[in-house]
């Protein structure tokens, strides 16, 4: 795009072509240039009318020239993989010569400047395996519109700063379809005659097309009603096919949790009159924030005990309050453009750590957020995907729904909040809110707002949004004549796009403490805003132990050595639970690291240091109150932790490593972890709560270690815990212990699980997540079989992730396999499936991208699936990660 300015610098009108392929999925665009709409669109109506053979659709919009835009009057409307029907201004037919149909898009050269635009066309649904624009799904029929899936619906300006009203009709067969939803309320309904029905509704908020959502289908509901602060009475309603109903109350719970806690934290009310949530069998992702008709996949929405996880209960709980935070926090105020998606999401996804940190432990909850932080941002950072918060370019937007954007962007915002105090960041929130409503900003302008409001001066503190990468700081101390000092630097290593970085601003939170576990002095946090900077404390009688990034105050890597005697300290002794956990996490990596590079040296195994077991037996001895903090202290780092370690992985070191501490681990305390297992056993019915899911995770984590070793007696303990339990949390625990252990136990747990779940596909995922990750020498040969097995269905994303991502992430040993078998299998796959749903083969396609992290005989072998998915013919999402890897 910003080739297309001629010699004297100014925008020359692009032909139909450049425009095509400025829509067109294949070439890249650059946030630099961003261009104001040249018509806006005030009013829409859509009418649709749904039939077996395809579905009808009729959209009329009242469209006037952007004031506010220069340059050329073309009205550029997007558009693709549906027949155009008719043209019309102001009634009047166009002829085909008036306008111009490209692939992408239907360009109007010279229209009025104020009209009302009439668009026929027809779409397919029923053949829509992307599950993008309107698809089926089971018995229903939905759409996914974010980011660009409105072009698959009609021909329309497909991007977020056109801000329309919408009023949708839908007309369809009354048995087939009995339920019919858009956005906004009902506002008529009847009969249509022929057995047919329709239903009409209008939204009073101007939203992007991205947030448009149409639902049809025949539905069970569950339904609910919430009073706002203000007196406003919320129809709440959750649609699901039939059947399912009882496995919705958590949602439905949940979704009420999250409208309190709204208006306590921020004093945001919902601000219609109804609430709808559909549960879809096929969806891409977790859910969509389409305004006031939410379209969730089931995952994050099925929670019963017998069927659901405690981990299921939190994930449903969470992502529900997330769509419902994006009504102020992405609907109301939207983004200008997809650059600026962390605008939504980055304050969305904070919004929704927040709040799992007040339903659930806190400690453990933010323990869970640092290691997603650790084991999924940091090496999507140091890959072939690393991209800033607000990304400079895309060629496929969808495959920009990042953990960088999301989880990354979440922290950036933490830090905001941290610097200003918690109520000075409530009140910049709100002020953001009322200053841009009812527009679509940027990342920029949230900036401002909280610069406006908390007085911080974020000039540098922006860099975070604009270069991508980990810092990794280094801290260094000298102690001499009851002086500390304490020196930090700061790096950041290139990433692809971004050779030279620039000092970020950085919070580094800091305690100390004595010999005895007392603190000396406040808790401190620095600010590192330079390549180097030091500080000086006075006033010690001795060297204090040193907590450092306590708590993680910014997503970074901290090089600290610290001795393990001062690990085992602060694992005993640290206020913060977070850095206990740390402590206990970087004297466990001491070890494991060392051990695998002595491993892939081929030099004999290093041995545990004693330190490590004495750390872990006073911890059960005097364990935390919070049994889910004991929990996570005694789990070793994961092998992706280890790995971000090494320049290179080597898989099979790493893995041998984990493997060994851990049979170490279970075979010094294996009465003690009988002991812990026996006096956390389930003792009453399930409840989800903190104290009870904090038992289980205790009593999974014992049931474990004991399976490491396969202690004696452990594969009959685990069968039973299998039959008697009335959970799936307990269940699942027991399946697991018996995963990699060969023999009747697990034959009949496995067995009866298959049999007794059957009917419950989000059951069976997993079932072939287990399956998929058992560690056994034709693991390969099973997944091959599973592929073809009648429970697992290609065109099912929740399906697919269970078996190939199940494999690929689950299953180490053979995934990495040195002759690159595993590799194979998934290359074969990602290429099959990319002909049906793109985005989902773009996804699997990012795990073979980062072959350097690898060591070779592996890193090659990858690269050579990568190098025969490049000489394929790949859609746009998956030739633009396929490009990176190999770049
Ligand atoms: N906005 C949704 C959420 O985070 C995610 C939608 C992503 N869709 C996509 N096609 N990438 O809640
Ligand atoms: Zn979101």
């Amino acid at each position: 795009l910003a080739a297309m300015a001629d010699a004297s610098g100014h925008r020359r009108h692009p032909t139909i072509q450049e425009q095509d392929d400025m829509t067109a999925n294949t070439q890249r665009k650059y946030r630099a240039d961003y261009q104001p709409p040249a018509y806006l669109i005030d009013d829409v109506a859509l009418d649709f009318d749904i039939r077996d053979t395809g579905t009808r659709v009729r959209g009329q919009y009242q469209v006037r020239r952007n004031p506010d835009a220069a340059g050329a009057a073309a009205l550029q409307l997007d558009g693709r993989d549906m027949q155009l029907h008719s043209v019309a201004i102001d009634g009047r037919a166009l002829g085909a010569d008036e306008y111009e149909l490209g692939e992408h898009a239907l360009v109007i050269a010279a229209p009025p400047s104020q009209f009302s635009l009439t668009i026929e066309n027809e779409i397919d649904p029923e053949h829509n395996l992307a599950l993008e624009g309107l698809y089926r799904s089971g018995d229903i029929l939905c759409t996914q519109c974010e980011a660009t899936g409105f072009s698959r619906i009609t021909y329309f300006p497909d991007r977020p700063d056109v801000m329309s009203r919408y009023t949708t009709r839908i007309e369809a067969d009354a048995d087939q379809y009995p339920v019919l939803l858009a956005n906004g309320n009902c506002v008529e309904s009847g009969d249509a005659g022929a057995g047919r029905h329709y239903a009409v509704f209008e939204d009073p908020f101007a939203k992007p097309c991205y947030l448009f959502a149409l639902v049809a289908g025949d539905l069970g509901m569950i339904r609910d009603s919430y009073t706002t602060a203000s007196g406003r009475e919320v129809d709440l309603r959750l649609y699901t096919e039939h059947g399912n109903e009882d496995q919705c109350d958590h949602a439905m719970a949940s979704l009420k949790q999250a409208m309190a806690w709204d208006e306590d934290t921020y004093g945001l009310e919902y601000d219609l009159d109804s609430y709808v949530t559909v549960a879809v069998g096929s969806f891409n992702m977790g859910a969509m924030e389409n305004k006031g008709l939410n379209v969730f996949n089931t995952a994050c929405i099925f929670a019963r005990a017998d069927t659901a996880t405690d981990g299921d209960f939190a994930l449903v709980r969470d992502v529900v309050a997330h769509e419902y935070f994006h009504n102020y926090t992405g609907n109301r105020v939207t983004c200008r453009d997809w650059f600026q998606l962390s605008l939504k999401e980055g304050l969305t996804v904070y919004r929704e750590h927040q709040f799992a940190i007040d339903q659930g432990s806190p400690g453990v909850t933010r323990i869970g957020q640092v290691r997603t932080i650790r084991e999924v941002q940091f090496p999507e950072d140091g890959g072939p995907r690393a991209h800033p918060v607000r990304p400079e370019s895309y060629v496929e937007m969808n495959n920009f729904y990042t953990i960088t954007v999301y989880e990354k962007g979440a922290e950036v915002i933490r830090m905001i909040a941290q610097m200003a105090g918690r109520d000075a960041f409530l009140r910049a929130v709100r002020h953001y809110l009322d200053k841009h409503d009812g527009q679509a900003v940027t990342i920029e302008d949230f900036v401002v707002a909280m610069e406006e409001s908390t007085g911080l001066d974020l000039d540098q503190f922006r860099r975070w949004y604009a270069q991508a990468g980990t810092p990794r700081l280094t801290l260094t101390t000298e102690f001499d004549q009851n002086q500390l000092r304490v020196r930090l630097t700061q790096s950041t290593p290139a990433t692809p796009d971004q050779s030279e970085k620039q000092p970020f601003d950085i919070p580094v939170a800091l305690a100390m403490f004595d010999a005895q576990g007392l603190p000396v002095g406040e808790p401190q946090v620095l600010r590192l805003n330079q390549a180097e900077q030091q500080w000086q404390f006075d006033g010690f009688d001795a060297q204090p132990t040193i907590s450092a990034l306590r708590g993680f105050t910014a997503p970074v890597k901290l090089d600290y050595p610290q001795s393990d005697a001062e690990l085992a300290r602060l694992m005993a002794f640290d206020s913060d639970p977070v850095s206990r956990w740390d402590a206990a996490q970087a004297l466990y990596l001491n070890t494991l690291v060392a051990d695998a590079r002595a491993r892939g040296a081929d030099q004999p195994p290093a041995a545990a240091p004693q330190a490590l077991f004495d750390a872990i037996e006073s911890l059960l001895a005097t364990p935390p109150d919070d049994r889910a903090l004991l929990a996570e202290m005694l789990t070793l780092p994961s092998e992706t932790r280890i790995g971000e370690q090494f320049d290179a992985t080597d898989v099979f070191a790493v893995n041998g490593a984990r493997r060994a501490l851990k049979q170490e681990i279970a075979r010094r305390f294996t009465g003690l972890f009988e002991t812990l297992r026996d006096a956390h056993a389930a003792s009453g019915p399930y409840v989800f709560d903190v104290a009870e899911s904090g038992r289980r995770r205790v009593f999974a984590l014992a049931l474990d270690y004991l399976a490491a070793i396969d202690a004696p007696g452990i594969r009959d303990h685990a069968l039973a815990v299998y039959n008697d339990a009335d959970n799936m949390t307990d269940r699942m625990a027991a399946l697991g212990a018996l995963r990699d252990l060969t023999g009747d136990a697990r034959t009949r747990a496995m067995t009866d699980f298959a049999e007794r779940w059957a009917d419950y596909p989000l059951v069976m995922d997993k079932w072939l997540r287990l399956q998929a990750s058992t560690r056994r020498d034709d693991a390969i040969a099973q997944v091959r079989a599973l592929l073809e097995d009648a429970r697992f269905d290609f065109t099912n994303p929740n399906r697919v992730r269970a078996l190939l991502g199940g494999f690929a992430r689950g299953n180490g040993e053979a995934f990495h396999h040195a002759d690159g078998q595993g590799y194979q299998l998934l290359a074969d796959e990602i290429l099959r499936l990319d002909r049906l749903n793109p985005q989902l083969a773009a996804a699997l396609a990012g795990l073979l991208a980062p072959w350097r992290r690898y060591a070779s005989p592996q890193g090659t072998a990858m690269r050579e699936q990568l190098t025969r998915l490049a000489a394929s013919d790949l859609s746009a999402n998956t030739g633009e990660i396929v490009a990176a890897g190999l770049a």
